[in-house]
């Protein structure tokens, strides 16, 4: 077993402040109309609820469970649906919640494979994005916050499955 030790990055005030911000955006970008919210699973699990809960405008709530093909630990771009969305999104808005936009590799192939299903407009929100090994460009509508690199966990991202209950984000550092 490898040992690590995990490193406070981001404070769960500070993740609710962000938080905050975000749906007021939100709120206001969708007055008058109503969402279909699209949680990436599992990582998305807990900011999705601490989305919805902030906000006024009408939302469903869906969730898909995307797995990059192989066994490797980096993402590989090609990427398959292991449990699918059971909501209709045509001409519905759709927003797309991510814990942690990396590579760009996973939602940048789900954006290209919801399109063909004819939603009214296609967003993504993500509580964190990370940029440092970015390989595709995708748009992040709704960002909570930029960092450059890190490996993350807490607030729904893992190690292994592990940590995704710590309230804030933490950095794995692993002993020299
Ligand atoms: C992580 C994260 C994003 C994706 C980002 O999910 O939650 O969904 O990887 O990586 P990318 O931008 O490099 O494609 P993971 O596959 O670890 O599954 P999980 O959410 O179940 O932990
Ligand atoms: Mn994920
Ligand atoms: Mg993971």
């Amino acid at each position: 077993m490898e040992e690590y030790q995990l490193v406070p990055r981001i404070k769960p005030e500070e993740l609710q402040k962000r938080l905050d911000d975000l749906a007021v955006r939100i709120n206001r970008d969708y007055e008058g109309t109503s969402l279909i919210i699209i949680g990436v699973l599992k990582g998305a699990f807990i900011f999705l609820a601490d989305m919805v809960r902030r906000l006024s405008i009408p939302v469903e709530v869906d969730f898909v469970r995307l797995a990059s093909y192989g066994e490797s630990s980096e993402t590989s771009g090609k990427v398959k649906i292991t449990k699918d969305i059971e909501l209709s999104i045509k001409d519905r808005n759709v927003l797309i919640v991510e814990d942690i936009v990396d590579t760009g590799l996973t939602i940048a192939w789900y954006l290209d494979h919801l399109r063909q299903y004819h939603p009214e407009s296609i967003k993504v929100c993500a509580l964190i994005d990370k940029f440092e090994r970015r390989q595709v460009e995708v748009p992040i509508d709704y960002a909570g916050i930029r960092l450059e690199k890190g490996f993350l966990v807490g607030y729904g991202l893992d190690f292994s499955e592990k940590h995704r209950n710590l309230p804030g984000i933490y950095e794995v550092q692993f002993q020299k």
